[in-house]
């Protein structure tokens, strides 16, 4: 069965005691909201996720962390594996976000292992893949998010693939305000889930989730969340006020 979900990526931002202050703002309203109809995720930074855990209800309120590492222990100064995320409490893991791919290098090849290594640790994954604005200009932005994909996630098998959810983030809205339309969206969704369909069937194109993130909030969350192929989203800055969160929480 395919489920909604909408999925906070708090980015960079929050102290510890700031974000516990907004996780148990989160877990509260969705908690007392009435009849909502998608998974609520929060995505928060590693430093997080311990703390965030303890102040949340996983019946209401599901874990991310926003990266792992590529490696599962030893010497990499620094880097945070899969299995200590998931050690957390935490149970997804945001992977590929075009801020991880642009300013720390991260390769399709990289993403595909941490793939790997995120399912291997049990935590399911949330995949993004994207454009630039230059590349939906030059008119290759199917090419590029059919590499993406195929080239981290089309080594699963159908039974790991199923604990897969993709993030389509054209980089051209991350961030700056600019939304893609409902259109443009529904258009590389109804895409994306044609590849999987090629590839896994039917039916495994069906039930999976397929996010939309780029300056999603409140007020157009609606618009967005009513084309067929859009399955809730993944919220940068809308993410960081409990009200706008859950602002478009409650859009489905
Ligand atoms: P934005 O970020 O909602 O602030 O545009 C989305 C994301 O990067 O996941």
């Amino acid at each position: 069965m395919r489920k909604n979900i909408v999925a906070g990526n708090w980015k960079m931002n929050t102290t510890v005691p700031e974000g516990v202050q907004l996780a148990k703002e989160v877990c509260m309203a969705v908690a007392q909201a009435p009849g909502i109809k998608c998974e609520v995720i929060v995505g928060v930074p590693f430093t997080h996720l311990t703390a965030v855990n303890e102040v949340i209800d996983k019946n209401y309120v599901g874990l991310a962390a926003e990266n792992c590492a590529d490696h599962v222990k030893g010497a990499y100064t620094g880097e945070v594996s899969a299995p200590m995320v998931a050690s957390t409490g935490a149970n997804y893991v945001i992977l590929g976000h075009s801020e991880r791919r642009g300013y720390y290098n991260e390769t399709i090849e990289m993403l595909k292992t941490k793939v790997d290594l995120a399912l291997e640790a049990g935590l399911k994954v949330i995949f993004c893949c994207g454009e630039s604005l230059d590349e939906r200009k030059a008119g290759t932005h199917f090419d590029v998010i059919k590499n993406e994909i195929v080239g981290s996630l089309f080594h699963l098998d159908a039974e790991a693939f199923g604990k897969i959810v993709i993030a389509y983030e054209p980089i051209w809205a991350i961030g700056t305000g600019e939304t893609a339309t409902a259109d443009q969206a529904q258009e590389i969704h109804a895409f994306i889930r044609g590849l999987l369909a090629e590839q896994y069937g039917a039916q495994i194109a069906d039930d999976t989730t397929i996010l939309y993130g780029g300056s999603c909030k409140p007020s157009n969350a609606a618009e967005l969340f009513a084309k067929p192929d859009i399955d809730g989203g993944l919220i940068g800055g809308a993410s960081l006020k409990a009200q706008d969160f859950m602002g478009i929480v409650t859009a489905f």
